[in-house]
Protein backbone atom coordinates (compact mmCIF):
# COMPACT_ATOMS: atom_id res chain seq x y z
CA UNK A 1 0.00 0.00 0.00
CA UNK A 2 2.97 2.27 -0.86
CA UNK A 3 0.59 3.90 -3.36
CA UNK A 4 -1.61 5.48 0.01
CA UNK A 5 1.63 6.68 1.81
CA UNK A 6 2.16 10.04 -0.32
CA UNK A 7 -1.09 12.11 -0.08
CA UNK A 8 -0.57 15.46 0.26
CA UNK A 9 1.06 16.28 -2.64
CA UNK A 10 -1.36 18.82 -4.93
CA UNK A 11 -3.02 21.41 -3.33
CA UNK A 12 -6.55 19.88 -3.64
CA UNK A 13 -8.61 18.74 -0.57
CA UNK A 14 -6.87 15.74 1.26
CA UNK A 15 -9.65 13.29 1.09
CA UNK A 16 -10.30 13.88 -2.61
CA UNK A 17 -6.31 13.01 -2.96
CA UNK A 18 -6.77 9.88 -0.95
CA UNK A 19 -9.73 8.86 -2.80
CA UNK A 20 -7.32 9.29 -6.06
CA UNK A 21 -5.00 7.30 -4.79
CA UNK A 22 -7.00 4.29 -3.60
CA UNK A 23 -8.60 4.52 -7.24
CA UNK A 24 -5.51 4.32 -8.59
CA UNK A 25 -4.19 1.81 -6.34
CA UNK A 26 -7.39 -0.42 -7.42
CA UNK A 27 -6.72 1.05 -11.58
CA UNK A 28 -2.97 -0.11 -11.16
CA UNK A 29 -4.00 -3.73 -9.82
CA UNK A 30 -1.88 -2.94 -6.59
CA UNK A 31 -5.06 -3.50 -4.84
CA UNK A 32 -7.19 -6.25 -6.27
CA UNK A 33 -11.13 -7.36 -5.97
CA UNK A 34 -11.61 -8.71 -2.91
CA UNK A 35 -8.75 -7.37 -0.93
CA UNK A 36 -8.98 -5.64 2.33
CA UNK A 37 -7.78 -2.39 2.80
CA UNK A 38 -6.09 -1.22 5.82
CA UNK A 39 -7.50 -0.29 8.48
CA UNK A 40 -8.71 3.66 8.91
CA UNK A 41 -6.40 3.79 11.71
CA UNK A 42 -3.43 2.17 9.57
CA UNK A 43 -3.92 4.28 6.25
CA UNK A 44 -4.24 7.96 8.63
CA UNK A 45 -0.90 7.58 10.36
CA UNK A 46 0.68 5.83 6.99
CA UNK A 47 -0.69 9.06 4.80
CA UNK A 48 -0.17 11.35 8.10
CA UNK A 49 -3.97 12.58 7.87
CA UNK A 50 -6.92 12.36 10.25
CA UNK A 51 -9.36 9.25 10.63
CA UNK A 52 -12.09 11.24 9.62
CA UNK A 53 -10.68 12.61 6.21
CA UNK A 54 -9.58 8.40 5.52
CA UNK A 55 -13.60 7.98 6.52
CA UNK A 56 -15.21 10.54 4.12
CA UNK A 57 -12.69 8.70 1.21
CA UNK A 58 -13.35 5.59 1.96
CA UNK A 59 -17.42 6.19 2.17
CA UNK A 60 -17.41 8.02 -1.16
CA UNK A 61 -15.44 5.33 -2.89
CA UNK A 62 -18.04 2.56 -1.28
CA UNK A 63 -20.75 5.02 -2.70
CA UNK A 64 -19.15 4.43 -5.82
CA UNK A 65 -18.78 1.10 -6.04
CA UNK A 66 -15.04 0.92 -5.69
CA UNK A 67 -15.13 -0.32 -2.55
CA UNK A 68 -17.57 -2.16 -0.26
CA UNK A 69 -17.92 -2.41 3.38
CA UNK A 70 -18.59 -5.44 5.01
CA UNK A 71 -19.82 -5.14 8.75
CA UNK A 72 -17.15 -6.71 11.33
CA UNK A 73 -14.64 -7.47 8.43
CA UNK A 74 -13.97 -4.08 7.26
CA UNK A 75 -13.57 -2.64 4.05
CA UNK A 76 -12.35 -4.20 0.45
CA UNK A 77 -11.82 -3.47 -3.09
CA UNK A 78 -15.49 -4.83 -4.69
CA UNK A 79 -15.29 -7.97 -5.99
CA UNK A 80 -15.12 -8.12 -10.47
CA UNK A 81 -18.54 -8.56 -11.65
CA UNK A 82 -19.22 -11.76 -13.30
CA UNK A 83 -20.23 -11.18 -16.63
CA UNK A 84 -23.76 -11.50 -17.40
CA UNK A 85 -24.12 -13.73 -21.36
CA UNK A 86 -27.42 -12.48 -22.30
CA UNK A 87 -28.65 -14.13 -25.93
CA UNK A 88 -30.26 -11.53 -28.40
CA UNK A 89 -32.25 -14.16 -29.80
CA UNK A 90 -34.46 -14.79 -27.06
CA UNK A 91 -37.52 -12.70 -25.63
CA UNK A 92 -37.26 -13.51 -22.70
CA UNK A 93 -37.59 -11.45 -18.77
CA UNK A 94 -35.22 -10.85 -16.30
CA UNK A 95 -36.36 -13.22 -13.74
CA UNK A 96 -36.12 -16.15 -16.35
CA UNK A 97 -32.84 -14.94 -17.22
CA UNK A 98 -31.65 -14.93 -13.54
CA UNK A 99 -32.99 -17.87 -12.54
CA UNK A 100 -31.49 -19.92 -15.89
CA UNK A 101 -28.17 -18.67 -14.12
CA UNK A 102 -29.44 -19.79 -10.61
CA UNK A 103 -29.47 -16.00 -9.15
CA UNK A 104 -32.63 -14.61 -7.13
CA UNK A 105 -33.89 -12.12 -9.07
CA UNK A 106 -35.95 -9.02 -7.15
CA UNK A 107 -36.82 -5.55 -8.13
CA UNK A 108 -36.91 -2.23 -6.29
CA UNK A 109 -39.89 0.06 -7.36
CA UNK A 110 -38.90 3.54 -8.45
CA UNK A 111 -42.53 4.35 -10.08
CA UNK A 112 -46.23 2.13 -10.06
CA UNK A 113 -48.81 3.69 -11.59
CA UNK A 114 -51.50 4.71 -14.19
CA UNK A 115 -50.61 7.95 -16.23
CA UNK A 116 -51.91 9.86 -18.69
CA UNK A 117 -49.31 8.51 -21.52
CA UNK A 118 -46.29 10.49 -22.44
CA UNK A 119 -46.34 11.38 -26.78
CA UNK A 120 -43.99 8.66 -27.41
CA UNK A 121 -46.17 6.23 -25.92
CA UNK A 122 -48.75 7.07 -27.56
CA UNK A 123 -47.46 6.56 -30.58
CA UNK A 124 -45.45 3.06 -29.92
CA UNK A 125 -48.60 1.51 -27.94
CA UNK A 126 -51.26 2.77 -30.67
CA UNK A 127 -53.10 4.84 -27.54
CA UNK A 128 -55.25 8.28 -27.83
CA UNK A 129 -54.71 10.88 -25.43
CA UNK A 130 -58.21 9.51 -23.28
CA UNK A 131 -56.52 6.68 -22.30
CA UNK A 132 -54.13 5.56 -19.74
CA UNK A 133 -50.42 3.68 -19.51
CA UNK A 134 -49.81 1.63 -16.91
CA UNK A 135 -45.67 2.41 -16.13
CA UNK A 136 -43.19 0.10 -13.87
CA UNK A 137 -39.90 1.76 -13.21
CA UNK A 138 -38.09 -0.91 -11.46
CA UNK A 139 -34.29 -1.11 -10.35
CA UNK A 140 -33.44 -4.77 -11.32
CA UNK A 141 -30.73 -6.68 -9.02
CA UNK A 142 -29.81 -10.37 -9.20
CA UNK A 143 -28.47 -11.94 -6.28
CA UNK A 144 -28.18 -8.24 -4.65
CA UNK A 145 -26.07 -6.77 -7.13
CA UNK A 146 -28.08 -4.15 -9.12
CA UNK A 147 -27.50 -4.68 -13.09
CA UNK A 148 -30.17 -2.43 -14.77
CA UNK A 149 -32.83 0.16 -14.39
CA UNK A 150 -35.95 -0.43 -16.58
CA UNK A 151 -38.95 1.54 -17.35
CA UNK A 152 -41.75 -0.20 -18.93
CA UNK A 153 -45.12 0.87 -20.50
CA UNK A 154 -48.40 -1.27 -21.16
CA UNK A 155 -51.34 0.12 -21.94
CA UNK A 156 -53.50 0.84 -18.64
CA UNK A 157 -56.74 -1.45 -20.52
CA UNK A 158 -54.28 -4.20 -20.93
CA UNK A 159 -52.88 -4.07 -17.13
CA UNK A 160 -55.23 -1.51 -15.09
CA UNK A 161 -53.55 -2.31 -11.84
CA UNK A 162 -49.74 -2.11 -12.03
CA UNK A 163 -49.79 -2.97 -7.96
CA UNK A 164 -50.54 -6.42 -9.31
CA UNK A 165 -47.45 -7.36 -10.97
CA UNK A 166 -45.16 -7.81 -7.42
CA UNK A 167 -42.11 -9.70 -9.30
CA UNK A 168 -42.08 -10.30 -12.97
CA UNK A 169 -44.17 -8.30 -15.36
CA UNK A 170 -43.88 -11.14 -18.28
CA UNK A 171 -45.74 -13.45 -15.56
CA UNK A 172 -47.92 -11.15 -14.72
CA UNK A 173 -49.26 -10.49 -18.46
CA UNK A 174 -48.99 -14.35 -19.57
CA UNK A 175 -51.55 -15.13 -16.55
CA UNK A 176 -54.25 -12.58 -18.80
CA UNK A 177 -53.08 -14.06 -21.87
CA UNK A 178 -50.80 -11.04 -22.63
CA UNK A 179 -47.68 -12.35 -22.84
CA UNK A 180 -45.25 -11.12 -25.97
CA UNK A 181 -44.33 -13.57 -28.35
CA UNK A 182 -42.20 -11.43 -30.15
CA UNK A 183 -40.28 -8.35 -29.90
CA UNK A 184 -37.86 -5.54 -31.76
CA UNK A 185 -34.80 -4.39 -29.93
CA UNK A 186 -32.77 -1.70 -30.02
CA UNK A 187 -29.46 -1.14 -28.09
CA UNK A 188 -27.21 1.81 -27.83
CA UNK A 189 -24.48 3.31 -25.63
CA UNK A 190 -25.08 6.04 -23.28
CA UNK A 191 -22.83 7.02 -20.29
CA UNK A 192 -25.01 6.96 -16.73
CA UNK A 193 -25.86 10.35 -15.11
CA UNK A 194 -25.46 10.80 -11.08
CA UNK A 195 -29.06 9.06 -10.36
CA UNK A 196 -28.53 6.38 -12.18
CA UNK A 197 -25.36 5.70 -11.38
CA UNK A 198 -26.12 5.90 -7.73
CA UNK A 199 -28.98 3.29 -8.10
CA UNK A 200 -26.79 0.80 -9.84
CA UNK A 201 -23.60 2.05 -7.38
CA UNK A 202 -20.93 2.71 -10.46
CA UNK A 203 -19.14 5.61 -10.73
CA UNK A 204 -20.97 8.99 -12.73
CA UNK A 205 -20.58 8.55 -16.29
CA UNK A 206 -19.88 4.64 -16.71
CA UNK A 207 -20.50 3.11 -19.60
CA UNK A 208 -24.29 1.34 -19.97
CA UNK A 209 -25.93 -0.04 -22.58
CA UNK A 210 -29.77 1.62 -23.45
CA UNK A 211 -31.98 -0.99 -24.94
CA UNK A 212 -35.64 0.13 -25.93
CA UNK A 213 -37.86 -2.95 -26.30
CA UNK A 214 -40.97 -3.37 -28.45
CA UNK A 215 -43.03 -6.16 -27.82
CA UNK A 216 -46.01 -7.66 -29.57
CA UNK A 217 -48.66 -10.30 -29.12
CA UNK A 218 -49.42 -12.56 -31.56
CA UNK A 219 -52.31 -10.56 -33.11
CA UNK A 220 -49.57 -8.04 -34.18
CA UNK A 221 -50.61 -5.69 -31.47
CA UNK A 222 -47.56 -4.11 -29.69
CA UNK A 223 -48.29 -4.63 -25.60
CA UNK A 224 -44.78 -3.39 -24.41
CA UNK A 225 -42.76 -0.60 -24.72
CA UNK A 226 -39.60 -0.94 -22.24
CA UNK A 227 -36.66 1.05 -21.77
CA UNK A 228 -33.83 -0.08 -20.18
CA UNK A 229 -29.96 0.41 -18.48
CA UNK A 230 -27.94 -2.18 -18.36
CA UNK A 231 -24.29 -1.76 -16.94
CA UNK A 232 -21.90 -2.04 -19.18
CA UNK A 233 -19.86 -3.68 -16.76
CA UNK A 234 -22.03 -6.30 -16.29
CA UNK A 235 -23.57 -7.49 -19.49
CA UNK A 236 -22.08 -9.02 -22.59
CA UNK A 237 -25.04 -9.62 -25.73
CA UNK A 238 -24.53 -12.31 -27.76
CA UNK A 239 -26.52 -12.80 -31.64
CA UNK A 240 -26.31 -16.11 -33.38
CA UNK A 241 -25.27 -14.79 -37.12
CA UNK A 242 -26.31 -16.75 -40.05
CA UNK A 243 -25.08 -16.10 -43.95
CA UNK A 244 -28.55 -14.47 -45.55
CA UNK A 245 -30.56 -16.18 -47.70
C1 LIG B 1 -36.35 -7.93 -19.69
C2 LIG B 1 -36.69 -6.91 -20.77
C3 LIG B 1 -37.86 -6.03 -20.41
C4 LIG B 1 -39.00 -6.83 -19.81
C5 LIG B 1 -38.50 -7.61 -18.62
C6 LIG B 1 -39.59 -8.44 -17.95
O1 LIG B 1 -35.52 -7.41 -18.72
N1 LIG B 1 -35.55 -6.09 -21.11
O2 LIG B 1 -38.30 -5.39 -21.61
O3 LIG B 1 -40.03 -5.95 -19.41
O4 LIG B 1 -37.48 -8.49 -19.05
O5 LIG B 1 -39.00 -9.03 -16.84
P1 LIG B 1 -39.81 -9.61 -15.61
O6 LIG B 1 -40.86 -10.53 -16.19
O7 LIG B 1 -38.81 -10.32 -14.79
O8 LIG B 1 -40.46 -8.46 -14.91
Amino acid sequence: FAALRDVSQSGAPLYLQLKKNIEDAVRRGLIGPGDALPSERDIAAQADISRVTVRKAVQDLVKSGVLVQRHGSGTFVAPRMERVEQSLSRLTSFTEDMARRGMAARSQWLERGVYPPSPDEMMVLGLSASELVSRLSRLRIADETPLAIERAAISASVLPDPREVTSSLYMALGKTGHRPVRAVQRISAVNLGGAEAKLLVVPEGSACLQIERISYLASGKVIEFTKSIYRGDAYDFVAELRLPG
